[in-house]
């Protein structure tokens, strides 16, 4: 089974191509996994705009398309005319994709239908309006094609982004599972008991900010570009290894709540009245502060998987989602996990920020459902 991925739940256009041999023991093989990312343009305004970001989606959508199905050996030319009905039904569903509906018109009939057996897309969580230009243009697709489509939970991709194991070619790794997840992106700090492939309950969540967006705000106040988690954490990197002194204490918001959950505003707050109170800092004393803050926020992290890991009987702990790239989170939660005898797997980084690939995996283990289907619907805050 060939499955053609779209992921456009934030600020990142993604498509996947991932080929999948047998049934028992699937073989998988990435045959494309390509990212347009709009970091650069919202970096100018230190955050995303979701409508900004909807009209870059639908502007580079098609190009981006054409390049996967390049790069997986799977576009071919030759002239094709739609049928009335069909221009007429894909127009109307990408009516509200601003250039879309024209570009996908040409774009389906300059190629023959690729060799491809499934779709699969993302319908949330993330932002709506972003979501929808990936969702429709799934829809126009499989409709174009006649090509059964699969709705994925883009936090379901995140947790089986790892098992890839960094690998252009994977098997399942089973042994993984039951598995205790550790979701931690800009929009989401969540602790997943993974039973196996599909079977998921949230232990506990963030009550305010993410963890990223954590990172982010304080990255703003800093004046530190967007996103701000690789800045902050190349700064902490520094104090690090000039082994500053600690002139500044910040608190672990929730380390010791009997709960698994999480709250970071709190932390953010007390990074804002440490800024006011000293005025201008130096660029030793915002490493130093960077330090301490991701301090903070990887104490609180790794204490509570810990913890959840100690309740729960897991073979492994699986880390998904953008922070999951955080150098100080891999080797502080590698390192208690050694300790407890558990396994811990992280993506690697490209595949630990949100990217099309882990949709493709999430979506081979989904049953598709007809376009027409309310599954297809953008849903800004999808629970497993
Ligand atoms: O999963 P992701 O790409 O998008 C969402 O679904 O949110 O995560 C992006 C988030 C941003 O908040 C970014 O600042 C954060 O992940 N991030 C990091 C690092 N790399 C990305 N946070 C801390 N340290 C990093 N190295
Ligand atoms: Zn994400």
């Amino acid at each position: 089974m060939r499955i053609l991925s779209i992921e456009t739940s934030c600020d990142e256009t993604a498509f996947a191509v991932l080929n999948v041999r047998g049934d028992t023991n699937p073989k998988f093989t990435v045959e494309a996994n390509m990212i347009a990312s709009q970091i650069k343009l919202h970096a100018q305004y230190g955050g995303v705009f979701p409508m900004m970001a909807k009209r870059e989606h639908a502007k580079n959508s098609i190009p981006l398309l054409t390049q996967t199905l390049k790069k997986a050996g799977l576009l071919k030319k030759k002239k094709q005319t739609l049928s009335l009905r069909t221009s007429t039904q894909v127009l109307e569903i990408l009516a509200r994709e601003e250039g879309l509906g024209e570009a996908f018109i040409t774009f389906i009939s300059s190629y023959e239908k690729p060799k491809v057996d499934r779709l699969a897309v993302t319908v949330g969580p993330g932002l709506e309006p972003t979501l929808w230009v990936g969702i429709s243009l799934a829809k126009a697709l499989s409709l174009a094609w006649d090509i059964p489509l699969t709705p994925v939970n883009h936090m379901e991709g995140h947790i089986l982004s790892v098992l890839t194991q960094n690998k252009k070619t994977f098997s399942l790794n089973t042994q993984m599972f039951p598995a205790l997840s550790l979701l931690v992106s800009g929009g989401h700090t969540e602790l997943v008991l993974a039973k196996a492939i599909g079977k998921y309950t949230i232990l506990g969540s963030t009550r305010d900010d993410a963890a990223g967006e954590a990172f982010d705000k304080v990255a703003r106040m800093l004046g530190l570009p967007y996103p701000g988690g690789p800045e902050v954490s190349r700064l902490a990197h520094k104090a690090r290894t000039k082994k500053y002194a600690r002139t500044c204490i910040l608190p672990r918001p929730m380390l010791t709540s009997k709960d698994f959950d999480f709250s970071f505003s709190g932390l953010k707050t007390a990074v804002l009245y440490t800024l006011r109170d000293r005025k201008e800092l130096n660029q030793g004393e915002k490493e130093e502060l960077c330090r301490e803050f991701e301090n903070a926020v990887v104490e609180v992290l790794v204490t509570k998987t810990l913890k959840a890991v100690e309740k729960h009987t897991v073979h492994s702990i699986i880390v998904g989602g953008g922070v999951a790239a955080n150098r100080h989170l891999r080797s502080e939660l590698s390192k208690q996990a050694r300790k407890q005898d558990v396994s811990v797997f992280f993506p690697e980084k490209k595949l630990a920020t949100d990217n099309a690939l882990m949709i493709a995996i999430a979506g081979f283990f989904q049953k598709p459902k007809p376009f027409t289907s309310t599954m297809f619907k953008a849903n800004g805050n999808l629970h497993f």
